[in-house]
């Protein structure tokens, strides 16, 4: 094994390398091998300055995030961070490239810090739950002051190196394009100058302006007291910043140890590096591991509405060319109207000139012509969510496409095999889910048939990749992962206020869960009229033995889309998103509950999370024992990504394991006692729970 720590030895200057690919994370290796490698510095009489680099692009991401939650090993970050600080040789940080967590807090114990021009430097601990926990609290407020110290750490997004000399955390930018000879030249300079260094821990710039740092910390206050929604190490940052401003430096760095601990042992914690890794894990696709993806230059998109001006615009943004058909012309132009819309909005929001948008638009190639399929490379379908309208639309595309061009259709629903027998070439038909506004959205579902071919898929994945999405491998089902899962919780939704919980206190249960918004603002914000259709069709097929609410239907029969159209299960006043509470649908509800002769009960926020959660772990198990989710964790990415699911929460499956699937089971068949039809317990969940295992077991690594 390679060593994680190299120490070169040049002239009189100690040369300390990270080596630890991919992100130089630092982990027990690393931390041993600074320690030792400092220390043998430290002690040589014939070295004179230590310099510290990475290997690779990154001077390093920070702890290694996969020991958080093992059992922890020494050294620690904090004792070599004091160790480099309180040397008496001066300490150069040489920041070739990101620089992030305790990366940054590292280099901000040295003495200097070169770093190069591409070099990117933050603390986004806040991301993962969590502060910057090896002097960070305490050294960066000292240099930059609070306010500036507490904007990278609440928001946790990294600044340029440019940006970083002019806070005053980075001291020299090196133009050269090499940075070991030019930080040989600024070392030598130091030394022959005798340069005089000061410990982090003794700078005081950055507390001169006590006012200014009173009202800093004030200020973030009052903006997280009205953003945190429930998290947690926001204020624990707060507070550790403050405390830099007022308590000796060691007493400082205790406080912060202290807080890093709570927020380590936190939930929040263990469901955000839980999103991390689910994030990436889905990227992982084990039977394309050797496929090519197909050239992708060319994307036609069919269909301007909704969703095919969004996916437009998410492939104009990734670089690709975009022939946009529509069925007529009227059609059309408002399919261009969708597409600059978007881009008129980023110019009146000043982050986007007129000229950006031409040069952008000058790759959209909207018409009326279906020939005009023949010049892609991939085809997104995006028409009327009807069976026999998606078959016609690619038996026409099977006849005009070049041979290889790879077909998807982002249909909601429908079957993608029985599309793909349609064609001549099932193996280059895959289903490409993407969520509304396909531009925003992070998600996309990759719907895999039965004949797919793995270049096709992995030409899915290439798209998903150039367009910054989320992937998350779906098989060929009902709903897939994300609509099915979402059957299942807004059924239940239903079903309690139909039992007598008003739609806006299950709505408030569940903003106060952690989502954006609830399922009845989701239902008004999507169009009541989508899911309508939807149930219009599934009525002849639907099991007499299930439970069927009305109230939806009864609204949808008024006209009330939701939103769209001023009302739906909210009141909306005119062009205004802000739903009232309506007394005319408590009554539809009340009228619909007499029928029925429901007795009525009030749920309380608790029990409305437990029925809401029960349903959808037990749909997101079902899902995944049909192999339908390849793994947990993919299950909650989609929720995550697609569906509001609240981030710190880790995604369904994870929140499953935390709360005990256990417990989960026993809320579930309790449910079972009043609709067993509804309330069946998945299989799958029951065998992890007899065998004492998680949905984490369950995760691929
Ligand atoms: N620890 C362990 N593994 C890490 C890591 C870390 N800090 N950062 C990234 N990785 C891994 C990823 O899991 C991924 O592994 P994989 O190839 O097996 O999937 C690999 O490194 C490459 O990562 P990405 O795919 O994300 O590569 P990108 O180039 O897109 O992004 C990055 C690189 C910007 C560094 C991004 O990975 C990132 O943001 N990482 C997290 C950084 C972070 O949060 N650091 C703070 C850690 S907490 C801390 O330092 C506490 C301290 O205050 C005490
Ligand atoms: P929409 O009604 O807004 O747009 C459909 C467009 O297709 C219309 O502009 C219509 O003129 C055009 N069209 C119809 N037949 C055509 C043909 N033969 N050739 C070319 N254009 C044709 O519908 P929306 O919402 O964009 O949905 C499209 C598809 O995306 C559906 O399958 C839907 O289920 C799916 N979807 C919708 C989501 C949503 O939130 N709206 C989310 C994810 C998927």
């Amino acid at each position: 094994m390679k060593d994680a720590v190299v120490l070169n030895q040049e002239e009189t200057n100690s040369l300390i390398t990270i080596s630890n690919p991919p992100v130089n994370a630092l982990s027990h290796e690393v931390r041993k091998g600074l320690m030792k490698a400092i220390n043998d510095s430290l002690e040589d009489p014939g070295i004179e300055t230590l310099a510290i680099i990475g290997s690779g692009k990154f001077f390093s991401a920070g702890a290694d995030i996969q020991e958080f939650g093992k059992p922890s090993q020494g050294p620690q970050l904090p004792e070599i961070c004091n160790l480099i600080e309180s040397s008496r040789k001066p300490v150069f940080a040489l920041i070739n490239g990101t620089a992030l967590g305790g990366g940054l807090e590292l280099a901000l114990s040295a003495h200097f810090r070169i770093a190069v021009p591409s070099a990117k430097i933050g603390l986004p601990e806040i991301h993962l739950g969590l502060l910057p926990g090896s002097g960070g609290t305490q050294r960066l407020p000292r240099i930059i002051g609070a306010e500036k110290a507490l904007e990278m750490m609440l928001n946790g997004n990294p600044v340029s190196a440019q940006v970083g000399l002019s806070y005053g955390v980075i001291d020299w930018v090196d133009e050269t394009g090499d940075l070991t000879v030019s930080a040989r030249g600024i070392i030598q300079e130091v030394l022959e100058e005798k340069q005089s260094f000061t410990a982090t821990r003794e700078r005081t710039e950055g507390l001169q302006d006590e006012g200014g740092n009173r009202n800093a910390i004030e200020d973030q206050r009052i903006v997280w007291g009205k953003k945190a929604k429930g998290l947690y190490s926001p204020f624990q940052i707060i507070d550790c910043v403050k405390n830099a401003l007022s308590l000796p430096f060691q007493e400082g760095l205790q406080f912060e140890r202290e807080s890093f601990n709570r927020c380590l042992e936190s939930p929040q914690r263990k469901g955000l590096i839980h999103a991390f890794f689910a994030e990436r894990r889905c990227k992982k696709i084990h039977e394309i591991r050797d496929a090519q993806p197909r050239k992708l230059e060319t994307l036609a998109v069919l269909g301007g509405g909704t969703m095919g001006g969004g996916i437009t615009v998410a492939a104009l943004d990734a670089g690709l060319n975009v022939v946009m058909i529509e069925r007529d012309e009227a059609s059309l132009d408002k399919g261009r109207t969708n597409v600059e819309k978007v881009y008129d909005r980023h110019i009146s929001k000043g982050r986007m000139s007129s000229d950006e948008k031409q040069k952008i638009l000058s790759r959209y190639h909207p018409t009326t012509d279906f020939e005009k399929v023949s010049s892609a490379d991939m085809v997104i379908e995006a028409v009327f969510e009807e069976m026999e309208v998606k078959k016609d639309v690619f038996r026409k595309l099977d006849q005009c496409v070049r041979p290889g061009t790879v077909l998807a259709s982002n249909t909601s629903y429908l079957d993608i095999d029985q599309i793909a027998s349609t064609t001549s070439r099932p193996q280059d038909v895959l289903g490409l889910h993407f969520f509304s506004p396909a531009n925003i959205m992070k998600l996309l579902e990759i719907v895999v048939p039965s004949r797919l071919s793995d270049d096709a898929l992995a030409t899915g994945f290439a798209l998903a990749n150039r367009m910054g999405k989320v992937p998350v491998r779906a098989g060929n089902s009902d709903g897939f992962i994300g609509n099915r899962i979402l059957g299942a919780y807004a059924k239940v939704a239903g079903y309690m206020m139909e039992d007598g919980t008003s739609p806006y206190r299950i709505d408030e249960a569940v903003r106060d869960f952690g989502y954006p918004i609830g399922p009845f603002q989701m239902f008004d914000l999507a169009g009541g009229d989508i899911g309508w259709a939807n149930r219009k069709r599934n009525a002849e097929s639907r099991d007499p033995q299930e439970r069927y609410v009305h109230v939806a239907d009864r609204i949808c029969e008024r006209g009330w889309f939701g939103q769209k159209t001023g009302r739906g299960f909210y009141l909306y006043e005119e062009n205004s998103r802000n739903g009232f509470e309506d007394p005319e649908v408590l009554a539809i509800i009340d009228e619909e509950r007499s029928k029925k002769e429901i007795r009525i009960r009030d749920y309380d926020p608790e029990e409305i999370i437990r029925r809401y959660l029960g349903a959808m772990v037990n749909e997101g198990a079902k899902v995944l024992g049909e192999k339908v989710a390849r793994c947990p964790s993919d299950i909650d990415a989609v929720q995550l990504y697609g569906y509001g699911f609240p981030r710190f929460r880790g995604g369904p499956m994870k929140y499953a394991d935390m709360y005990g699937i256990d417990r989960i089971l026993q809320d579930i068949q309790e449910f079972s006692e009043e609709d067993p039809f509804f309330w069946k317990p998945s299989e799958l969940l029951q065998d992890l729970v007899s065998k004492g295992q998680t949905f984490d077991d369950l995760n691929l690594q």
